[in-house]
């Protein structure tokens, strides 16, 4: 079984699509770390995430570098937006997240194109999604517990940004695919979002 798990940042795709892993005993990829680290990558590198060519080069990336802490931090997350933009970097990335879909037993997969163009013949596809405030509370204390220094209306509009960013690009923009089912996580609890997910999967199946 496939499962898909779309949404902005900071909807609580990642949460949910954790909890279905667990729930169905599936392997679970968080291919936004992919691009966040392709982000941090060409930053280190010198490179600028604006230009194809070293955003291209920085997909060669060490896979230690998923384990990096620094990929979870804010930084990360708008460096990640800018590299995704370019189409040469979403298709050297297009192979490893369908073979990690495919593997045998399924998968779990959370993004912004999972539904939609990674794997759009998912047995189940959901749509996670929140308000911006919703979201900006989750994502400050979030990095908070983290010891990492944050303003809130920074953290929102940069949010707001990155939503803009994800939505308006040509290459594979972040939107809900005609099939999958809307989870708004908004006024629920972990406990309520995960239930809701699962009754989901379950009807698609
Ligand atoms: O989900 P996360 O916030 O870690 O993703 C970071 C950025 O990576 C997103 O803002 C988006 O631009 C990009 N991304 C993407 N396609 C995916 C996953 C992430 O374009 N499947």
């Amino acid at each position: 079984m496939i499962i898909a798990v779309d949404g902005p940042a900071a909807s609580g795709k990642g949460t949910i699509a954790r909890a279905l892993a667990a729930h169905y005993r599936l392997p679970h990829l968080d291919t936004g770390l992919l691009y966040r680290a392709v982000g941090v990558a060409v930053a280190r590198a010198g490179g600028d995430a604006d230009d194809e060519d070293a955003a291209e080069r920085a997909c060669n990336f060490p896979d230690a570098l998923m384990d990096d802490p620094e990929l979870r931090g804010a930084e990360a997350g708008s460096l990640a937006s800018r590299v995704a933009r370019h189409p040469r970097v979403r298709a050297a990335l297009l192979a490893r997240q369908q073979a990690f879909a495919r593997q045998p037993g399924g998968a779990v997969l959370d993004g912004r194109d999972i539904g939609t163009v990674i794997a759009p013949d998912a047995d189940a596809k959901l749509f996670v999604t929140a308000n911006i405030e919703a979201r900006t509370d989750r994502r400050y204390r979030e990095l908070l517990g983290k010891g990492d220094r944050v303003d809130r209306e920074e953290l929102r509009e940069d949010l707001v940004r990155r939503d803009e960013r994800d939505s308006s690009r040509d290459a594979a923009p972040l939107l809900q695919s005609a099939t999958a089912g809307l989870i708004d996580t908004s006024d629920l609890s972990v406990d309520q979002a995960i239930a809701a997910a699962i009754a989901m999967v379950e009807r698609q199946r």
